[in-house]
């Protein structure tokens, strides 16, 4: 069964590397991820959005997701990722997932914490860890203007009171990443990561890691976190591969000829960033 990501990041905290969290949405991506957990030798974080559970049905996640971590001999986690509700996160724990994120970050300080307090309150005693966030990780249409920064970022002193009221296994922090493609280079707020990891010694979580340059995210590790989260890296390899295969093979209609260069291309892109997160060899 799926191993509770608190295990894997007090592991990655004691040995300064990152544990990568890939999102899946189907088969191939799913298969993509633990076999490169396994080429590695790396612990790995399946992790699904409530979108994703939403196109393939929370049965084929939980089910392809089983299958796969008993295929492997890596541990393997399976995740929440950005849950909106409580009964979100029931559902997922009733599914056997070993983690969930309950993301409160759109509330009020209080109601994000007693959101979080919630959750784990059935969570804990069931041995599922529970990721919270604090501070607005932008999507990458939105501008941040600097006043707008101390408004968005994650706060550190807030941060320490959030930890220390929820108990939570991992805190996701707003320090300049922004899910999807980026215009520009990301530009992090090392400074506050700092700040945030004197005062807090949770589990730090980076969102949006794709497209961050990989001395960015080196640094990022350095510095306390660990999990790392990637989509959008993933969704480009598989999307360009196929579309090449199509327009390389415009008569095709096997389907396994345009979905097996896909899997092959997440897979290549999932092995390089588990090296570049340190995590080779750790399983
Ligand atoms: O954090 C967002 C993830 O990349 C999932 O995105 O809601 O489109 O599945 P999604
Ligand atoms: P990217 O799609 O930018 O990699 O973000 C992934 C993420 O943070 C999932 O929670
Ligand atoms: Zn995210
Ligand atoms: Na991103």
């Amino acid at each position: 069964s799926f191993v509770p990501v608190k295990d894997l990041l007090q592991k990655a905290q004691q040995g300064k590397y990152a544990v990568g969290a890939f999102n899946c949405n189907n088969m191939e991506i799913v298969q993509a991820i633990v076999t490169a957990a396994e080429a590695e030798k790396s612990p790995v974080i399946i992790q699904a959005s409530q979108g994703a559970i939403k196109y393939a049905g929370i049965h084929y996640i939980a089910g392809l997701t089983k299958i796969a971590a008993k295929s492997v001999s890596v541990p393997v986690a399976l995740h929440l990722d950005h849950g909106t509700s409580f009964d979100q996160c029931m559902l997922c724990i009733r599914h056997g997932f070993s983690s969930v994120m309950i993301d409160g970050s759109k509330h009020p300080l209080a109601e994000n914490i007693a959101l979080v307090k919630k959750v784990l309150e059935v969570a804990r005693p069931l041995g599922v860890s529970v990721e919270g966030e604090l501070g607005k990780i932008g999507g990458t249409e939105d501008d941040i203007s600097v006043s707008e920064k101390d408004a968005f970022f994650t706060d550190p002193v807030e941060a320490k009171t959030f930890c220390d009221e929820t108990g939570v296994d991992a805190l996701a922090v707003a320090i300049g990443t922004a899910h999807g493609q980026y215009k520009g280079i990301p530009k992090l707020d090392f400074d506050r990561l700092r700040e945030i990891v004197k005062l807090v010694s949770t589990p730090i979580v980076l969102h949006g890691s794709s497209g961050v340059p990989d001395d960015a995210v080196r640094q990022a590790i350095s510095l306390g976190v660990c999990k790392v989260n990637i989509d959008t890296n993933i969704r480009e390899a598989f999307v360009y591969a196929a579309g090449k295969a199509i327009q390389d093979n415009p008569k095709e209609i096997d389907p396994r000829k345009i979905l097996t260069p896909a899997r092959e291309a997440a897979i290549e892109t999932i092995r390089e960033k588990i090296r570049v997160f340190g995590s080779s060899g750790k399983a």
